[in-house]
């Protein structure tokens, strides 16, 4: 079927967190936006209208893989131009996955201000039962704007290159839930939810009282049941799980805390007196009362307590089997550093990534393909250096080879990376402090590694840690490699994937060139 909607983007006034009235991006004069809700095989048709009158945007739809349709992944500079004050653009693209997802702006360190909300993929014939569904988004949120909160954090002013601590922890875009639980002596009843983390830096630790979770689903990818006490979602991670309901009778049960904790390792400073937990509740009886939650040894929360749930070992529903041996190796190093002119930025490798002029993808779809060939030097879709020396461009030669990822994190902070138009194998991730993978001294770690590992869009690397990742390269694209906290995107810690680019050329022929990118598209770039 199709799905048609028209997003008017839209400054509007909110305090969801009952403690600072401040401007948000919204939808249609509303905030927070609607969940986009679509089943697979729909075609999703979203009409952005840009009425902020005072910043670009873009929307861009993490995980989904936009197969054959690039041009509409959102990745402002990447993809597309920022959509400016006054104009419109469509994204039109079908849906293929099951599962649960987001939408949010892609561009200069916006959606923190509030522009982002679930997406949902029904699936008609999933592999599990239940009796209803519910979605939870988790967010961190600031009291402040992102343009002076990203200003300050960049500037020699913040020696220490401390990201901005948030102010609350937000469910559902508000400061509690409740989540009617049914019951019956006769019947078990069986509760899918969906959460999300659609916050700007924070992971989140996830817990319910007196209930399971039993895992089916992570970023969009089916999993064999497991059972799990607490989750952890990075920004921009997503879980489904099932909630079994007591069937005893609601008055003898009584009504159950959930809670959604912020990872506090990664803030330089916790202001005192930080509501750094959100509380919710699984209500079965109204009359009864809501029990604050009792508090947690903070052991619970380190990685490796046998409470929180280890996604890493998780096993695919479809059982695929590990990837063979790449034809592609990519290595990328993070670090994070204070420059000489003390301001702060974030690097792969050595290069912050500045937005090029042209959307890369445009300059892979005008690239000499003539000039193709196997140098790779000659100025071809295939020449990295066409990209620019400041995007950090890895180019995957053909549909088809198997790419490998070997990211390690030199950094003392938890780092979550996400790519786009892909999920990945996760082969293999180190602990903290293991150091950087070494292929020789490291080798056995491989074939170590489960033989049907779980594939995800999103994924937390560990201080100074690293992870070894494989995808097959079969959606020839240009896509994003990024850390999903906004003040690391916003300062450069981004990489691209050009994929396959001379077969992306002959996609969109006949048409030479980018005169087949839809003409909205290129209209928002010349009137930037
Ligand atoms: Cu959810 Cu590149 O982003």
């Amino acid at each position: 079927g199709l799905v048609e909607h028209d997003f008017n983007v839209t400054w509007v006034l909110h305090n969801p967190d009952g403690l600072r009235l401040r401007p948000v991006i919204g939808i249609n004069d509303y905030w927070p936006p609607p969940a986009i809700r679509v089943a697979v095989g729909d075609r999703l048709v979203v009409h952005v209208h840009n009425l902020l009158g005072n910043q670009s945007t873009s929307l861009h739809f993490h995980g989904l893989f936009l197969e054959n349709a690039t041009h509409m992944d959102g990745a402002v500079q990447v993809s597309q131009c920022a959509i400016p004050p006054g104009s419109s653009l469509t994204y039109n693209f079908t849906i293929h996955q099951p599962g649960t997802y987001w939408y949010h702006s892609h561009g200069s360190g916006q959606y923190p201000d509030g522009l982002r909300a679930p997406l949902l993929v029904h699936d008609p014939d999933p592999p599990f039962a239940f009796n209803e569904e519910h979605v939870i988004s988790l967010s961190d949120w600031y009291h402040d704007e992102m343009p002076g909160l990203l200003a300050g954090f960049i500037s020699k002013s913040n020696p220490t290159g401390a990201e901005p601590v948030p102010q609350s922890v937000l469910l559902n875009d508000t400061t509690s839930i409740d989540i009617p639980f049914k019951n019956s002596r006769h019947k078990t009843h069986v509760y899918l939810i969906h959460v999300v983390n659609v916050g700007a830096f924070a992971g989140q630790y996830l817990w319910f009282e007196g209930h399971n979770m039993t895992v089916v689903e992570v970023d969009g990818v089916y999993t064999q049941p497991q059972t799990a006490s607490m989750l952890y979602l990075t920004a921009g991670q997503r879980y489904s799980f099932l909630l079994t309901a007591h069937n005893d009778s609601a008055s003898a049960v009584g009504n159950f805390p959930f809670v959604a904790s912020m990872d506090t390792t990664m803030f330089d400073t916790v202001p005192p007196g930080l509501q750094y937990n959100a509380t919710g509740w699984l209500v079965y009886d109204v009359r009864r009362p809501l029990p604050p939650p009792a508090l947690l040894a903070s052991d619970a929360f380190d990685a490796g307590s046998p409470l929180l749930l280890d996604d890493a070992a998780l096993v695919p529903h479809d059982a695929i089997p590990l990837l063979g041996e790449p034809d592609v190796a990519v290595e990328l190093n993070v670090n994070m550093q204070t420059r000489r002119d003390g301001t702060n930025y974030a690097f792969f490798n050595n290069i912050t990534y500045l937005h090029p002029v042209v959307p890369t993808l445009y300059t892979v779809l005008s690239a000499n393909a003539s000039n193709s060939g196997s140098s790779n030097a000659d100025g071809g879709p295939e020449d990295a250096r066409i990209y620019g020396t400041y995007t950090q461009t890895a180019v995957i030669q053909r549909r088809g080879q198997i790419v490998q990822l070997v990211v390690n994190n030199l950094d003392v902070g938890r780092h979550p990376f996400h790519l786009h138009g892909h999920n990945f194998q996760i082969v293999y991730r180190s602990a903290a402090n293991a150091g950087t993978f070494d292929p020789v001294a490291n080798a056995s770690l491989l074939p170590a590694a489960t033989a049907t590992p779980i594939r995800r869009d999103s994924l937390l690397i560990f201080p100074n840690g690293f992870a070894v990742l494989r995808f097959r390269a079969d959606n020839p694209g240009v896509w994003l490699f990024h850390c999903h906290i906004e003040w690391h995107l916003a300062t450069g810690l981004v990489a691209t994937f050009v994929e396959a680019p001379v077969e992306l050329q002959q996609q969109y022929a006949p048409s030479s060139g980018i005169s087949s990118v839809p003409a909205d598209h290129l209209a928002v770039c010349a009137a930037a």
